[in-house]
């Protein structure tokens, strides 16, 4: 694979995985991105020239997706519409662009005959109870919660339909909760982290019992690479790091970071249909494939992403006001 198009590759994830790619291959790369709100250029820069290129357009455009495909051995999709709060706000966008934007691209994949790599989440497995000793496996049922994960577990089903019905080389990972530099001011651990540099308070949904599976960004590119080069095709492979924290855990390891008193935070309007727990089990990717993560010490890693962010404010600070109106207007 010499020439790989990575989708959303100006974005959190999607980045990390250009810069582990040029790393670790000789490819020639190009990100085709929008470059909506989640998105910044910045997350690119320092990349050779000569290795990556930038694309600005939109996946659920055909006139640019096909001709682009078909320049490539390889697509890898990280571009979607994200955040949950937001798909509460307004689902529309998610529809187009992770329903009929992933619709394209398979379209165009399928055209070309390029290999396909899909990034999904482990949301569309719903949510597990506190105490149940299942976590998620290739195996669960799908049964999504919120606009944004019901749009995710659609375009799992139209890539699984894609292979069978098309012979699409088509590939799909679905990870747990990511946490590293360059994550959105909107997400829980860069608000609380923010919040707490700008003098504010950190702000936990409901009772913050709620239970995320925490893996860095760069175990998730590493595992994506991982199955982009070794997956079987039209397999399935669940990637997760064994970091499971609820929420308070989360806060008080930030505010401890800090030198703050473990009470110096609210507690604000829960989410509406608010996941409790998302848990999985990665013994699939580990044992076939012989992947493992390397970050596997959760609070050293938070510690770094802490120094990264106040290292960082020019960076993160223009959007923190704009979304923390948006979140006091839902009284969040
Ligand atoms: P992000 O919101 O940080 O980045 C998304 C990127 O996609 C942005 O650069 C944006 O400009 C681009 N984009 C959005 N709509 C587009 C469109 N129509 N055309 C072209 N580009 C478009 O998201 P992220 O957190 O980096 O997530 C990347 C992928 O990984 C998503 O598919 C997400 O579902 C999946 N995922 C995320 C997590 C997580 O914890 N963040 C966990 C598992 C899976
Ligand atoms: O599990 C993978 C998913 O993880 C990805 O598919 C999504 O793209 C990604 O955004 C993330 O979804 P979550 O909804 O789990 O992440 P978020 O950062 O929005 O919230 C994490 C937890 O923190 C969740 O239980 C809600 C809670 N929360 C969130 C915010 C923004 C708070 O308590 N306070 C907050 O201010």
């Amino acid at each position: 694979m010499d020439r790989i198009l990575v989708t959303g590759g100006a974005g959190f994830i999607g980045s990390n995985f250009v810069h582990h790619l040029v790393a670790a291959t000789d490819a020639q790369v190009t990100v085709l991105d929008k470059l909506t709100y989640a998105a910044s250029r910045a997350t690119l820069a320092g990349l050779p020239e000569s290795r990556v290129r930038l694309v600005v357009g939109d996946i659920a455009d055909a006139g640019v997706v096909e001709p682009l495909v078909a320049e490539h051995d390889a697509v890898v999709h990280f571009a979607a519409e994200s955040h949950n709060d937001n798909s509460l706000r307004d689902p529309s966008p998610f529809v187009q662009t992770n329903l009929v934007g992933t619709f394209t691209l398979l379209e165009a994949v399928r055209k070309a005959g390029a290999r396909f790599h899909h990034v999904s989440t482990d949301e569309v497995y719903g949510d597990l109870e506190l105490d149940d000793p299942e976590r998620f496996t290739e195996a669960s049922p799908y049964d999504p919660s919120s606009p944004y994960s019901s749009t995710k577990a659609g375009s799992d089903l139209l890539v699984r339909a894609w292979v069978r019905s098309f012979g699409v080389q088509a590939t799909i990972s679905n990870c747990s909760n990511n946490y590293g530099p360059w994550q959105h001011v909107e997400k829980f651990i860069p608000r609380q982290i923010t919040n707490v540099v700008a003098g504010g308070r950190p702000k936990l949904y409901g009772a913050g019992l709620n239970v995320r599976d925490w893996i860095h960004t760069e175990d998730h590119s590493s595992a994506v690479l991982t199955i982009l080069r070794s997956g079987k095709i039209g397999e399935t492979y669940l990637i997760g790091a064994d970091g499971e924290r609820n929420n308070l855990e989360v806060v008080q390891l930030i505010l401890r970071h800090f030198g703050r008193p473990e009470d110096d935070f609210d507690h604000v309007t829960d989410r509406a249909g608010h996941d409790l727990r998302y848990a999985i089990d990665a013994t699939k990717l580990r044992t076939e494939l012989g992947w493992k993560p390397v970050y596997c010490d959760f609070e050293s890693g938070l510690a770094a992403t802490i120094d990264w962010y106040v290292a960082h404010e020019d960076w993160w600070r223009p959007h923190k006001e704009a979304v923390e109106a948006a979140y006091a207007a839902k009284g969040q």
